[in-house]
């Protein structure tokens, strides 16, 4: 019988890779599912929730590690974490690779195929596993929450008794996944919400939710790359672009950055003269952070006050909004997981299947992504392969 172990992630993670309802389906698909005491605990989901689907509490975490034949978890594991696993043995988990090389290294030479959830193709058979929109949407989300929450103003248009009040001005840099949830979040609490992104068809989708597309710098060539992505921009570009965007940045009350182009460092969208131009009392939230982040003035998980405007640089929101962030994640992990299972649940990896081979970081020993295997100083086989 496949093993599958669910582990306690390290705080302050507050999400889990596998819910009730997901440990439900992978019993019935004939799987033996071993949970860490209290690894939902982060996202209200009671150790006893998981045994009443039929899941086991682990009596010896490190043993159930070292047993495992697949091992769920968000982030991904310490170096000392993934030298435990078994060889052959699988791991399903938002592995950032870039970050994580030791761990990449320690899977390799242990030997475990690891299949990380950020590497799998954006193709609609694979939308289901998409779970970096499904986090980023709720990155999205909670960052207007943040700042309307931290922002001394209201965001909708009031008239009440006493005067009339005007509605939040909302700017919101880059609209993918996160920034057009942002948008729609904004919008629903109120406020006026402009938008600058690079690439055209953004446009549409930000007036259907209600929002000011603003319009570009002239440029020769689109700003969308492979796979429907941004490109990098020249430095003109980005500067020409800038001169732009700093007239609705000065109205703004808010500016929510969103802005990523993969495998590159954030584009500088906000300087400090940008932010010295805005109101006191505005707040920024950068959701771009760990990438370097859109705003030069943001600090990774930290407050920056600049003459009264604050800048916020979360870069863990999802984990603030952990039951639904758990929810979609363990529902993501497990649509993964299932194309990894032959007839009564055993382990089969169809290396042939466009959505694993995207997907499998390290296998028998090796490290098959391009990046990272260069990052890593090993050979290269696959000089396309770019992590986000
Ligand atoms: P992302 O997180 O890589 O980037 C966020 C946004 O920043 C993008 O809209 C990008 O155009 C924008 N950006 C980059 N440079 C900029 C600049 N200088 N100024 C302003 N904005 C800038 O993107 P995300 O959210 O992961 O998705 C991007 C697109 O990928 C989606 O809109 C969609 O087209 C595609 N996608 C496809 C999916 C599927 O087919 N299953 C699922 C999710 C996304």
């Amino acid at each position: 019988m496949v093993k599958v172990f669910i582990p306690h992630e390290t705080r302050p993670e507050t999400r889990v890779a596998a819910t009730p309802e997901t440990v439900k389906k992978m019993v019935a698909a004939g799987l033996e599912v071993v949970i860490e005491r209290a690894a939902g605990s982060g996202s209200h989901i009671a150790d006893n929730d998981y045994e009443a689907v039929g899941g086991h509490l682990a009596a010896d975490a490190a043993a159930a590690l070292a047993t495992a034949d697949v091992v769920l978890r968000v982030n991904a594991p310490s170096p000392e974490q993934a030298a435990q696993m078994k060889p052959g043995s699988l791991l399903i988990a938002l592995l950032s690779p870039f970050d994580n090389l030791d761990t990449v290294a320690r899977l390799a030479d242990g030997k475990v195929s690891a299949l990380a959830m950020e590497l799998v193709p954006r193709i609609s058979r694979a939308q289901g596993m998409d779970a970096l929109s499904s986090q980023a949407s709720i990155a999205g989300y909670k960052a207007v929450l943040l700042a309307a929450q931290r922002l001394g103003k209201y965001f909708p248009l009031l008239m009440t008794a006493a005067g009339t009040i005007t509605p939040a001005r909302v700017v919101v840099m880059g609209a993918g996944v996160a920034g057009l949830q942002a948008v729609a979040t904004a919008k629903r609490l109120g406020a006026v919400v402009e938008v600058s992104d690079i690439r055209p068809v953004v446009k549409e989708q930000v007036e259907s939710l209600g929002g000011k597309f603003i319009e570009l710098p002239e440029q020769e060539e689109s700003g969308e790359g492979k796979g429907g992505y941004a490109k990098q921009m020249s430095e003109d570009f980005l500067r020409r672009q800038r001169e732009i965007v700093t007239r609705h940045v000065a109205k703004a009350n808010v500016v929510i950055c969103t802005a990523l182009v993969p495998g590159r460092k954030a584009p500088t969208l906000v300087t400090q003269e940008m932010v010295e131009g805005m109101g006191s009392g505005s707040v920024i939230v950068d959701l771009a952070v760990a990438q370097g982040g859109n705003c030069v003035l943001s600090e990774k998980d930290g407050e920056v006050d600049h003459g009264g405007v604050l800048i916020l640089g979360p870069s863990n929101l999802p984990a603030e909004t952990p039951i639904d962030a758990s929810s979609l994640y363990g529902r993501n992990v497990w649509a993964l997981l299932q194309l990894t299972l032959g007839e009564g649940g055993a382990m089969q990896l169809d290396l042939e299947d466009e959505i694993i081979d995207g997907a499998l970081l390290t296998h028998a020993g090796d490290v098959r992504h391009g990046a990272t295997k260069e990052a890593l100083g090993r050979n290269t086989s696959n000089p396309e392969g770019d992590a986000k």
